[in-house]
């Protein structure tokens, strides 16, 4: 029997969603916890084989959800094009700065990233061989702005001023640079899948601020690139894209860069995204606000529900709108997972 989310990227309508949850790997978990302190650090947890793996399984565990998503970040592939990276306890990460065209000439080339990103593969191999024959394995990578205004900015940043500045006072240094970000993101989800990863999730988290032409030229033109590169290379390869806070740019993102699947954030209702997203026919992701995962109780039985029923008439996979967060209650995923599934 096929996996019930690959069934779902396919474009079946379940009676049952399948599930997975963003960031289901993370600080919520005293697993996880565990796991990160013996590791000493979160980046050296990423580029352990053996713990990033375990970290993977234990919400598998706990909890049977349908996929597993590698354990790694967005920005290990920067750091292998040459970016210093470190994360700020309690704060977020921190990276050096490309400012000018200097900058980006300076990064590695696409076929230089492997040898620093070869724990991730191995992790994969790892997953691979043991999760679940039911569960299915998730690669993925940043989009290109999305890592390009960490690149950029040095950090996390609101409104992502210092990659809209230079994008608009330096075209071709902010072009290079997507360049050069979306040609090593191929390659990374190449190896990757050649390591067994079975569907790839592309995460443009700051998408929601490009307006205009400027998310067709940076949000939409990339996946769309990255997209049929990638099939090209492995045909029936299933895409998840996640333009986060796209608003009207969620409408015809599948069509357009040939995403199998787009995942929507909680800014849209489940009602809104079902008709205008889903049609029907696309299959959509989504979209429970996390901060149900933390208050929990009827609200969150309720809640999940409107989700199941907004998107029962077309091809669904159940997830959040953005990630777990560390305040979140483990026995309110128990909770969640009974709602959909029944008891
Ligand atoms: O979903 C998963 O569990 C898979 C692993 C994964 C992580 N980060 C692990 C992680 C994935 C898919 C990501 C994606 C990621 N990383 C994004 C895009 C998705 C999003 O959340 O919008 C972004 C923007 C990053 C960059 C990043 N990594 C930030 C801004 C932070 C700090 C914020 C935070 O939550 O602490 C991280 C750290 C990070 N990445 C953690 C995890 C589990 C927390 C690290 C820890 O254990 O302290």
């Amino acid at each position: 029997m096929t996996k019930t989310m690959l069934r779902a990227l396919k474009g079946e309508t379940l009676p049952t969603p399948p599930i997975w949850l963003m960031r289901q790997a993370g600080r919520y978990l005293p697993e996880y916890r565990a796991t990160r302190a013996q590791a000493g650090d979160f980046l050296s947890l990423c580029y352990t084989p053996d713990l990033a793996a375990e970290v993977t399984l234990q919400p598998i565990r706990r909890y049977g959800f349908d996929a597993a998503i590698l354990f790694a970040d967005i920005l290990l592939l920067p750091q292998a094009l040459g970016a210093d990276l470190w994360f700020e306890t309690g704060e977020g990460p921190r990276m050096s700065t490309i400012t000018d065209m200097a900058g980006v000439t300076a990064l590695k080339g696409r076929d230089d990233i492997h040898e620093k990103l070869a724990p991730v593969y191995e992790t994969c191999r790892i997953l691979a061989r043991e999760l679940p024959k039911e569960t299915t394995f998730i690669g993925f990578a940043g989009m290109p702005w999305t890592v390009a205004t960490y690149m950029i900015a040095g950090r996390g940043s609101k409104d992502q001023a210092a990659a809209h500045k230079l994008k608009d006072t330096d075209r071709p240094a902010f072009e290079a640079l997507m360049d050069r970000v979306t040609e090593a993101t191929i390659e990374y989800l190449a190896k990757q899948v050649e390591a067994g990863c079975e569907v790839v999730k592309l995460f443009d988290s700051w998408a929601g601020s490009l307006k205009g032409q400027d998310f067709e030229d940076f949000a939409v033109a990339p996946a769309k690139r990255i997209i049929s590169e990638l099939k090209a290379r492995f045909p029936g390869l299933p895409v998840i894209a996640f333009p986060r806070e796209a608003g009207e740019g969620y409408i015809g993102f599948a069509e357009k860069t040939g995403a199998d699947c787009v995942a929507i954030d909680n800014s849209v209702s489940p009602e809104w995204a079902a008709e205008k997203v889903q049609a029907g026919r696309t299959c959509v992701q989504g979209n429970l606000d996390p901060k149900y995962m933390v208050t929990g109780g009827e609200e969150l039985v309720q809640a999940t529900k409107r989700v199941v029923e907004a998107f029962r008439n077309g091809p669904h996979i159940f997830n959040l709108g953005h990630g777990i967060t560390p305040e979140a209650d483990p026995e309110n995923v128990t909770l969640l997972i009974e709602t959909i599934r029944g008891k």
